[in-house]
């Protein structure tokens, strides 16, 4: 690991300590803070030189959450938030479809993507052509996309929406019949919930698609009295053994809110990790499963990223998509939801 010498022992200890105070309730020990503390204090440091904001998603790794970040949500909250920000630079600590809808919403600012292998199984599951093909087919049916998809594809579709508000703005179309893509899945879900026809496109989250009813029995067997939260990207036969279902934020809420004591987060290990460090007293039990793309982020490439971008690293869209796409995230944003 690269070295900043120009801290002094005494504020690299003290560094160490901070984020230890965060971590040590996550898999992280006093030595791997030790080794991260330049790293975060250079990051931190730069950021405020170059007015820069860092917007993290709960799936990264707490060392990013809790030691450089500015900003952690879900993926409506961290565009909504994209939106309103007054620095000039964001770091996108996320995925390629994030750091996108960040520069769709802010296009005068420069948007930074540290991993560029930070894909999305869903977001690439489907293109532009494959949406035109789908319209061609069902005429007049109006195309809900989920916020996981390409600033292309985006641009093809009438709304956009998240795991948060997915049900809403499917809602608020007037016609019986939607297009909801590309996650098979949290169509059938969605399914589950409306009177309208989803007509549905083929994709999967690589990571919410292992997890198995049996999964959760196993759990609720082992630790009595556990409440089960299960991300809508999941299976309809794991979500009807939820006693929630929804996005990373309403999971969150409703650990925060429950006065239960022992919670299975049906999810990326990023959530249990996120709710061990900031709910303690509480315990977070049985499977969680990684996203080979969110953990493409570290801080090295953060730091690297915010020092000297490299082309690749820069998110650009170009004006005309950005244009469309723009109008689907905006009725997205304006639908209300049922957290507003
Ligand atoms: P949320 O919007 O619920 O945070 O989900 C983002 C995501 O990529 C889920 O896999
Ligand atoms: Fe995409 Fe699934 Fe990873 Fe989220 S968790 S970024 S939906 S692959």
């Amino acid at each position: 690991m690269e070295k900043h010498s120009f801290y002094s022992e005494k504020e690299l200890e003290k560094e160490a300590q901070r984020l230890y105070e965060k971590l040590k309730k996550t898999h992280f020990s006093l030595d791997e803070c030790k080794e991260r503390a330049a790293l975060t204090l250079e990051i931190n440091r730069i950021k405020k030189e170059k007015n820069a904001v860092i917007l993290a998603h709960s799936y990264q790794t707490p060392d990013i959450i809790y030691g450089v970040a500015d900003f952690v949500g879900d993926s409506l909250e961290l565009s909504r938030q994209a939106a309103k920000t007054k620095a000039e630079i964001i770091v996108f600590a996320g995925v390629k479809f994030m750091a996108e809808t960040a520069k769709i919403l802010s296009p005068k600012k420069t948007v930074l993507l540290p991993s560029v292998q930070a894909g999305c199984s869903l977001s690439e599951s489907i293109t532009a052509e494959d949406v035109k093909k789908m319209k061609k087919q069902f005429p007049n049916v109006p195309v809900v996309c989920y916020i996981n998809t390409s600033a292309e594809v985006k641009a093809e579709c009438d709304a956009c929406c998240t795991s948060a508000n997915a049900l809403q703005v499917v809602e608020s179309f007037d016609s019986d019949k939607v297009i909801f893509l590309p996650d098979e899945l949290m169509a059938q879900n969605i399914q589950n919930q409306t009177k309208k026809k989803i007509i549905s496109w083929k994709g999967l989250c690589v990571v919410h698609k292992e997890f198995k009813a049996k999964d959760i029995e196993e759990t609720k067997k082992r630790f009595s009295g556990v409440k089960i939260l299960v991300h809508t990207e999941c299976s309809p036969s794991v979500v009807t053994l939820a006693d929630f279902s929804g996005g990373t934020s309403g999971m969150i809420n409703y650990a925060k809110t429950h006065l239960d004591e022992s919670f299975m987060m049906v999810t990326e290990c990023g959530l249990s990790d996120r709710m061990k460090v900031e709910l303690p007293e509480k315990n977070f039990v049985g499977t969680c499963e990684l996203c080979p793309f969110m953990k493409k982020n570290n801080l090295e490439l953060i730091l690297q990223v915010l020092k000297e971008p490299r082309e690749e690293q820069i998110i650009e869209v170009p004006k005309e998509i950005r244009i469309k796409a723009k109008k689907a995230i905006d009725r997205m944003i304006k639908t209300k939801n049922l957290s507003d």
